[in-house]
């Protein structure tokens, strides 16, 4: 087994800023010569996308999101996918996931996980950074499967794995061996509202862990298909396995995870709040540049959530 180079003073070497930026940049740029707009078009448009989010996910009702929109889609990165990483990256780092990741890992030689809703990768990048900065002696294998309603996200999401793999082959080598994580990753998109698309996706029945990050408040309503949804997967999920759910504070949310849970057979763990901040050591809003200025808001940089575990009986 090749052994994993000692990380230097700057590790970890994924950061949020700096690959969400990345990856804007050559999104623009690509939009810009397509469409023929020029870049302060773009621009705008992403605010004006950001604007229209922030008003639909505090309606109070259903919000009616254009994930099909590019620049939606770089919205969301830029205004909500630094923090949302961090947060996942926080919550991996408590005892309860934590130990059953590693156990997976020394069992089975890898972890398998699948993000309902999972839209642009958020949950990868936050997991990519929790692995690096556990500093494994030997790589730690992930199967990571992203399950979402917008098949557009495809693109997204595949930047942002791109980037974390140009980062690790970039400071700890070319062999993916001597890499903190080595990520084999599928897309498909499935509408957890339709639970007869399950049918043809055999694999996502055999995951060790489950993760809905921010897809409850998301739903808002049409519950019933959410917990039919989630029972599906429940029943044939192996026992033991996990559930993370990551969401907005506020009881609404808590009391449909607790009830769906209950159908589903799944034992929730204490829910937690959290109310924090990016890791200031590590993460520097700055290092989005130009943007900053360019898309005329700052992106979230603090979160007011909650996240439970719960356990497959
Ligand atoms: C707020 S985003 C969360 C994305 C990611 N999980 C995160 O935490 O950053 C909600 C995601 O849920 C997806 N979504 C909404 N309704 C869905 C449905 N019925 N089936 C599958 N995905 C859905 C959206 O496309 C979007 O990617």
């Amino acid at each position: 087994m090749v052994k994993i180079p000692w990380p230097g003073p700057s590790a970890p070497y994924i950061r949020y800023f700096q690959i969400v930026h990345d990856v804007l940049e050559e999104n623009i740029a690509a939009l810009v010569e397509r469409s023929g707009k020029s870049r302060k078009d773009i621009a705008e448009g992403i605010k004006a996308q950001a604007a229209e989010c922030s008003a639909q996910w505090f309606s109070g009702d259903v919000p009616a999101i254009n994930y099909q929109n590019p620049l939606c889609r770089l919205s969301y990165l830029y205004a909500v996918v630094p923090a949302t990483a961090n947060l996942i990256q926080d919550i991996f780092a408590n005892d309860e996931l934590r130990e059953h990741f590693r156990k997976v890992q020394k069992d089975k030689g890898t972890v398998s996980v699948c993000a309902f809703g999972g839209g642009p990768g958020t949950e990868l990048l936050g997991i990519s950074k929790w692995v690096e900065t556990t500093k494994p002696k030997e790589p730690i294998f992930l199967e990571y499967l992203l399950l979402d309603r917008v098949n557009e996200w495809l693109d997204s999401w595949m930047a942002l794995k791109k980037q974390i793999e140009s980062r690790f082959r970039k400071f700890y080598g070319k062999e993916r061996q001597s890499w903190p994580l080595v990520v084999s990753g599928m897309f498909s998109a499935v509408d957890i509202k339709k639970p007869a698309s399950l049918v043809n996706l055999g694999p996502i029945f055999d995951q060790d862990i489950y993760i809905l990050s921010y897809l409850v408040s998301e739903i808002f309503a049409n519950f019933e298909d959410l917990r039919n949804f989630t029972q599906q997967i429940a029943d044939n999920a192996p026992k033991g396995a996990k559930f993370l759910f990551v969401d907005r504070k506020g009881p609404r949310w808590k009391e449909e995870i607790t009830s769906l849970a209950k159908q589903a057979g799944i034992k929730l763990s204490a829910f937690n709040d959290t109310e924090s901040y990016m890791d200031p050591p590590t993460e520097d809003v700055k290092d989005l540049g130009s943007l900053l200025k360019e898309l005329g808001k700052y992106p979230k940089l603090t979160w007011k959530a909650f996240w439970v575990v719960g356990t497959k009986k």
